[in-house]
């Protein structure tokens, strides 16, 4: 049974299709959309290996390009999107063509970078192929690459005309990249669905896709709320992230997945909800607890040093103008930006992940 949910954006508004086969409805939901002109699949060499020809296929009417990148978080760069943008400019690409993002978060995020500055934007949709972007990154709209001073610093927003969802493609992942994606899920529990949190302790890979249906129905929510996180709500996505991205920088870019450093983020970003907003410590416990489960970190290696991890964390784009701001949670299923939290305490709890 396939799944849809629906991000309202007035103009921009999709749909965000979730089922088992769909790689093989893209061309036809191309086609539904009324797109046109010729696609350009942007992929990595891992998930090119086992989808791209399946995806070439189903895209056939719109003669697709296949633009493989090396796979990993150093290919969501400004020269790989220059790159993917040569290609399709020697392929004869423009602006009536589109851009098929076929891949995680890296190449999704890469993808719709491309497709917003190519002509200076054409449409594109995304195919995600991991956890993290099937239930966060796909929807949304926020696309771009990393600068050597800090990750996403260099991007736009770009909504796609529609997200397909095949949980099939989730099958071939290998063990670290699917538990990596539940950093994602279990920080939407912790800041709107309590019950989902209690849910997970019992998670059975059966019920992968209502699962993922429920994380996408929370970010289309908070999405559709605040587009442009200007309103302070989307902003609470960005839980465990101020300290996650710090250390995914700090560590350089490859050394941990993405969600790896996102879980040693929430551990942070729980720690200081315990002295700063009241979390009780069982809950912060329950929260240790549920990233163990899925074998995510909870402690961070004595080689990456506190300050290269304050040093990156300055470079964070929610650091606009100097003032702090961060993600709490004073009861799993809620949370709320805090200006109140200093740097020295974001050390302390750094310190503790030791
Ligand atoms: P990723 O894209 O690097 O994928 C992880 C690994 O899994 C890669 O080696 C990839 O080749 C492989 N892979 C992907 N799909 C596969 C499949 N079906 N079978 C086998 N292997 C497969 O990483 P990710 O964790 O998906 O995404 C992380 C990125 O997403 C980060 O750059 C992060 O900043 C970004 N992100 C963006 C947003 C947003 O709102 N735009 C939100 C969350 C994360
Ligand atoms: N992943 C954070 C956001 O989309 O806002």
């Amino acid at each position: 049974m396939t799944e849809r949910v629906d991000v309202r954006l007035g103009p921009r508004s999709y749909s965000v299709h979730i089922g088992a086969g769909l790689l093989e409805s893209v061309g036809k939901i191309a086609r539904e959309l009324s797109l046109r002109g010729r696609c350009a699949i942007v992929t990595d060499s891992n998930v090119g290996r086992l989808y791209a020809d399946r995806a070439a296929n189903a895209l056939r009417e719109f003669e697709p390009l296949i633009v493989t990148v090396p796979a990993g978080e150093k290919s969501k760069s400004l020269a790989e999107a220059e790159n993917v943008c040569e290609q399709m400019i020697a392929t004869g690409l423009d602006r009536s063509s589109f851009v098929v993002a076929l891949g995680g978060g890296v190449v999704g995020d890469l993808a719709g970078f491309v497709a917003a500055i190519y002509y200076r934007g054409i449409p594109y949709v995304q195919v995600p192929t991991t956890i993290i972007a099937q239930v966060d990154s796909a929807v949304g709209g926020k696309t771009g690459v990393n600068a050597r001073g800090g990750k996403n610093l260099i991007g736009a927003f770009h909504q796609p005309r529609a997200v397909i969802a095949d949980v099939v493609t989730l099958d071939s992942l290998p063990e670290r990249e699917f538990n990596e994606g539940f950093a994602e899920i279990i920080k939407h529990a912790i800041i709107r669905d309590a019950e989902m949190f209690a849910d997970l302790e019992k998670f059975d890979r059966a019920n992968l896709a209502p699962l993922i249906a429920r994380n996408v129905a929370i970010k289309a929510a908070i999405v559709s709320a605040d587009e442009h996180e200007t309103t302070g709500e989307r902003a609470l996505l960005n839980f465990g992230h101020t300290v996650g991205h710090a250390i995914e920088n700090a560590a350089g870019y490859g050394r941990f997945l993405h969600g790896e450093a996102i879980a040693l983020g929430i551990v942070a970003a729980s720690d200081l909800s315990m002295r700063c907003a009241g979390l009780s410590r069982e809950e912060h416990e329950r929260i240790l607890s549920r990233l163990a489960q899925f074998s995510l970190p909870t402690h961070l290696p004595d080689d990456i040093s506190t300050d290269a991890i304050m040093a990156a964390l300055r470079t964070d784009k929610k650091f606009a103008a100097g003032q702090v701001r961060f993600v709490l949670t004073s009861q799993i299923g809620s949370a709320f930006v805090s200006r109140d939290v200093t740097l020295a305490q974001i050390r302390d709890a750094v310190e503790n992940l030791r």
